[in-house]
């Protein structure tokens, strides 16, 4: 972290504005690591320093990051494993600042995972009355006849006991013994794809996440790659979570 000066330091915490943070340093008012400072030149570290305004300690706003990931296959997106497998934080930790994925991917499950520490937008996000689409491309073991796709649109395959929401199945291959569909999904359930796969009976062989909210996986993106979001991209996960 840098050194900021104080009034700054007092209006991103949302105390004051600057004019105002200037008006409660000159009347003493603020203390840096015990002592009074009363300059208007004054610099402090808001990570480091201890910075009080009448005695109460300022806590600095965490700054918001957004981010895409392109989540390898082979890890946990879950933070620790009490069975000691890879999780994806060996990728996390590279980053500036702590960010934490938005949904989960499983183990084997490849793709775009979105990262942030706005806990507004991830809960929104989260939350199925937002019907977030999710796109995935799989490889299924079976032939994708017309009749399967059509019911993995439907809205009737059960998942313990309970109707999946309608979902898009757009075949893209068909072979005699396997082929490759798109799906978009508008809830995140627990192995939502492949349960669904396999309830029509073609079971899921390989799965990837190439969407997430309106935006698509980075083709420039490597497995394992993380960059931040464009300010376009933010918009457009917000607009989705009815955050404008
Ligand atoms: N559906 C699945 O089956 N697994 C995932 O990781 C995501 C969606």
């Amino acid at each position: 972290m840098s050194l900021e000066r104080l009034q700054k330091i007092l209006a991103q915490a949302g105390l004051a504005s600057r004019r105002q943070a200037e008006a409660l340093i000159l009347a003493g008012r603020v203390q840096v690591n015990g002592q009074v400072s009363q300059s208007l030149g004054a610099r402090a570290d808001p990570e480091l320093d201890r910075i009080e305004l009448d005695g109460q300690l300022i806590q600095a706003r965490e700054k918001l990051g957004y981010y895409m990931f392109h989540k390898p296959a082979g890890y946990l997106t879950s933070l620790a494993d009490p069975q000691n497998r890879p999780t994806v934080k060996v990728f996390l930790k590279k980053l500036p600042i702590r960010v934490y994925p938005i949904g989960r991917l499983d183990y084997d499950v490849s793709g775009l995972l979105i990262l942030t520490n706005d806990g507004e937008l991830a809960r929104r996000l989260m939350h199925p009355s937002f019907e977030v689409p999710k796109l995935y491309r799989a490889q299924v073991r079976g032939v994708l006849t017309p009749e399967r796709l059509k019911r993995l649109s439907s809205g009737q395959i059960l998942i313990e006991g309970k109707p999946a929401a309608p979902a898009r199945a757009r075949l893209l291959t068909s072979g005699p013994d396997r082929g490759w569909l798109e799906l978009v999904l508008t809830e995140g359930r627990h192995r939502q794809v492949k349960r669904m796969c396999a309830a029509v009976g073609t079971p899921v062989e390989v799965l990837k996440r190439l969407g997430y909210g309106g935006l698509r996986l980075d083709p420039n993106l490597q497995p394992g790659d993380i960059r931040p979001l464009k300010g376009q991209e933010i918009l457009t996960l917000k607009a989705q979570a009815q955050l404008t």
